[in-house]
């Protein structure tokens, strides 16, 4: 006889967006922390959010208020299964507002454990649009920065957010990532509304030259010219006013041998990389004294790039 699927349990992690030169269009995925989601079949048709754990009564259950129901509802009625009994159970194991991808990483995991469940109708890369969708009601905007990396895992460009034109980069072997998360709030859709449209030739020029340079660095394994490319002209100067005590972090991470520094995604967290894991440890000491001394709580996390993104567990 045929096994009945009961339920599935899915893990997405977290993820640093805009990696200093590319608002919007990079980012890559942490092995920790990240998101759980449970999704069970039910009686009564439709999907239902039956619980939400670590969340502190923040996240709203009604689905298509909540970015793992709106996700995973805008996927069951493309695939023609809206009125499939569905039972959503979120387990949220990393702060939201933190510059980690929260929400992003809750939309991932909601696609993807519905998606399993109904014996996967849609491959990775088809579930994207629909996480994406699922992020923009957290912010308000369409971009796939933290949602591409959570779900597809890796280091991923996106040529277009219009069209999702996503690409995974090569990662050179020994490349880690030092995130520490603050324990200061900043909202993402605050962190976006304090930034100028306006951006000069010159900066366009610098940048465009500094994410070039990183992309070429990551294909030839050029830890130097990584390095040199990891410099934000444009968003970074403009939001570390949000972070207390971002440059001297920023200063002493880099007088500690990382490769470089800036903030992950629309802040408060800080990440640096590295080309390998000795100095990784060595900037996250740096990292966890200078916030300590200030008296700010914080997390510190050391991964290398993880390249599964979403998982079943
Ligand atoms: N690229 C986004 C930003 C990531 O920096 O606002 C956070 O959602």
């Amino acid at each position: 006889m045929a096994k009945i699927k009961t339920g599935v349990k899915v893990f997405a992690p977290a993820s640093i967006a805009n990696v200093a030169v590319g608002y919007d269009i990079l980012g890559f995925a942490i092995d920790k922390p990240g998101d759980e989601i449970i999704v069970n079949f039910s009686d009564t048709p439709g999907l239902k959010i039956t619980e939400i754990r670590g969340a502190k009564g923040k996240l709203p259950f009604e689905v298509l208020k909540n970015t793992a129901g709106f996700a995973a509802q805008k996927m069951l009625e493309h695939i023609g299964e809206e009125r499939r009994g569905l039972e959503m159970k979120i387990h949220k194991k990393m702060p939201f507002g933190s510059g980690l991808g929260s929400s992003a990483a809750s939309a991932a995991a909601g696609v993807m454990a519905v998606n399993e469940i109904l014996g996967r109708p849609l491959t990775k890369s088809q579930m994207l649009p629909f996480a994406v969708l699922g992020e923009q009601i957290a912010d308000g905007a369409y971009h796939a920065d933290n949602v591409g990396p959570s779900l597809l895992g890796g280091m991923q460009l996106i040529r277009s957010n219009d069209t999702l034109d996503i690409h995974r980069l090569h990662v050179p072997k020994g490349l880690y990532a030092t995130v520490i998360y603050p324990h200061i709030k900043v909202l993402t859709k605050d962190s976006r509304s304090i930034l100028s449209d306006q951006t000069s030739l010159k900066q366009c020029i610098e940048q465009t030259g500094n994410i070039a340079g990183f992309i070429v660095g990551l294909y030839n394994g050029d830890f130097d010219l990584i390095g040199r490319s990891l410099q934000d002209v444009i968003i970074e100067p403009q939001r570390a006013q949000l972070i207390p005590h971002f440059y001297e972090v920023k200063d002493a991470v880099l007088e500690a041998g990382a490769l470089g520094c800036s903030i992950s995604g629309a802040g408060p967290s800080i990440f640096a990389l590295s080309a390998n894991s000795l100095i990784a440890e060595q900037v996250g000491e740096v990292m966890t004294r200078i916030f300590t001394n200030h008296k700010i709580k914080n997390e510190l996390f050391i991964s290398t790039i993880n390249q599964e993104g979403a998982i079943l567990i």
